[in-house]
Order: structure tokens, then C-alpha cells, then sequence
């Protein structure tokens, strides 16, 4: 079979990186985070007390970040500057400042040009909010996966808690919201359906009856191809 380049966008929490990850396991394709590399940008942000309102210390900043991926144990693991950062990407604070720094434009320019790298060969799957309307525009295959805010509220919420973190339902309900704000109403390659993306709802969807469904969808795409 022909290998494709699979676009996976929605809302925070929606399980797209569940279904990338499944997916990309099944055809032997490369997984692609690109969510935990805006999340890496932001804990630098943290560490480094950078003011992202400081444009010229935002673009100094970048210059001194380098974000990798590695297979550890059989896990997708995210580092930066060669530091394994994948648990302390995924914290409230992080959490609570991603939005923003995933506004600049400098910052989506640095990132977006690796993800485009790592997608050269095809064969990826990649997930995200703009993959399949800037990142990978000609993606052959792109599904927008939705879920209910209290059903992407309560995955995470269980995500953080078997993690060990102390947080509460309503902090993460409000993070979420407030993230899907600021990502869908961005000047800067906003959260949005492409056209050509398909839909799918998986609120009431196991994991394996989500990846059966993009399954098929990935046969009929290579078959037309
Ligand atoms: O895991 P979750 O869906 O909550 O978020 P994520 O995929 O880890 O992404 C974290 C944040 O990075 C998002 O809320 C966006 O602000 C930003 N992001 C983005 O702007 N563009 C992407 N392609 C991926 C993430």
C-alpha cells in the first residue's frame, strides 16, 4: 500500500493522539506530536522567565530551543534540549500557558517548519490543530475528531489523576474551554475543520472502534490512490 500523510485536528483532549498513535502503530508510519512541541517551546518559556510579550527575547529564546522526539520503552517521548521533558510538558502550568505562546507567529513558524521535516518521507500521522489546514494542506487523508466538553473533560481529568497530579474536574473543564478559545479564535492558522477533513465523533466510541473507523478510512483513501 501506498504511504499516505495522515492530518489528525480537534478540540483539546479529543483523543486525537490516542487515535495517531494507534494508527501510526498499525501501518508502521511515524507519529508526530505536534502538540507536545508548542508545549515544549512553553515549558522553556517557564524555565527561562522569557516575556512573550518581548518579541526580541521570543525570537532569542527560539534560537536556543531544540525539540526531539525519542522511542523510550515502547513510548513516544518528548525532549528538549536533550532533556526527557515528556511528564513535565503535560502539567497544569504548562497547560495553562500553551495558548498563548502558541499565538506568536515566530514560534508556529520555527515549529511548523520541523513538523514539515519530519513529514517529508510521508508515511506520517500527525496530530494537532492546524495540521491539515497549514501544516499538511495536501494531507491525503485528514479527520477532525470531535467529543463532547465533558467527555474530553473527564478523559483528561483521569489522565492527570492516574499521572498522580492534584487537580480538580472544574480546573481542568476550564483549562480546556479556555484553551479551545484562544486556539479556534487566533489570528495565526486558527483551529478549524478543513473542508476536505472528515469527521468523526467519538464520544461514544471505544478506542479500538475509533481506529477501525479511521482504519477504513485509510484503505479507501490508498485504494483511490
Ligand atoms: O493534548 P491536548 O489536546 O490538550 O493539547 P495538545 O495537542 O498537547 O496541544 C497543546 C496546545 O498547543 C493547544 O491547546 C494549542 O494551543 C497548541 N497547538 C497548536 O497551536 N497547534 C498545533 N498543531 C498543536 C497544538
Amino acid at each position: 500500500m501506498e504511504r499516505i500523510t495522515i492530518a489528525i485536528d480537534g478540540h483539546s483532549s479529543c483523543g486525537k493522539s490516542t487515535l495517531a498513535k494507534a494508527l501510526a502503530k498499525t501501518l508502521g508510519y511515524v507519529y508526530v506530536d505536534s502538540g507536545a512541541m508548542y508545549r515544549a517551546v512553553t515549558l522553556y518559556f517557564i524555565q527561562n522567565e522569557v516575556d512573550i510579550k518581548d518579541a526580541e527575547a521570543v525570537k532569542l529564546a527560539l534560537l536556543d530551543i531544540d525539540i526531539t522526539f525519542k522511542n523510550i520503552a515502547g513510548k513516544n517521548t518528548t525532549f528538549l534540549n536533550n532533556t526527557n521533558v515528556e511528564d513535565k510538558i503535560r502539567s497544569m502550568e504548562v497547560s495553562e500557558f500553551v495558548s498563548p505562546v502558541a499565538t506568536i507567529s515566530i514560534v508556529r513558524t520555527k515549529v511548523v517548519k520541523e513538523q514539515r521535516d519530519l513529514g517529508k518521507e510521508k508515511g506520517i500521522v500527525m496530530d494537532g490543530r492546524d495540521i491539515g489546514t497549514v501544516v499538511f494542506k495536501d494531507a491525503e487523508l485528514k479527520i477532525f475528531l470531535t467529543a463532547s466538553p465533558d467527555i474530553r473533560t473527564q478523559r483528561r481529568y483521569d489522565e492527570l489523576i492516574a499521572k498522580g497530579q492534584k487537580v480538580t474536574m472544574k480546573e481542568v473543564k476550564d483549562n480546556l474551554l479556555r484553551r479551545d478559545h484562544i486556539d479556534s479564535t487566533r489570528a495565526d492558522s486558527p483551529l478549524k475543520k478543513a473542508a476536505d477533513a472528515i469527521e468523526i465523533d467519538n464520544s461514544n466510541l471505544t478506542e479500538a472502534n475509533q481506529l477501525e473507523k479511521a482504519l477504513a478510512l485509510v484503505k479507501a483513501k490508498t485504494l483511490q490512490l
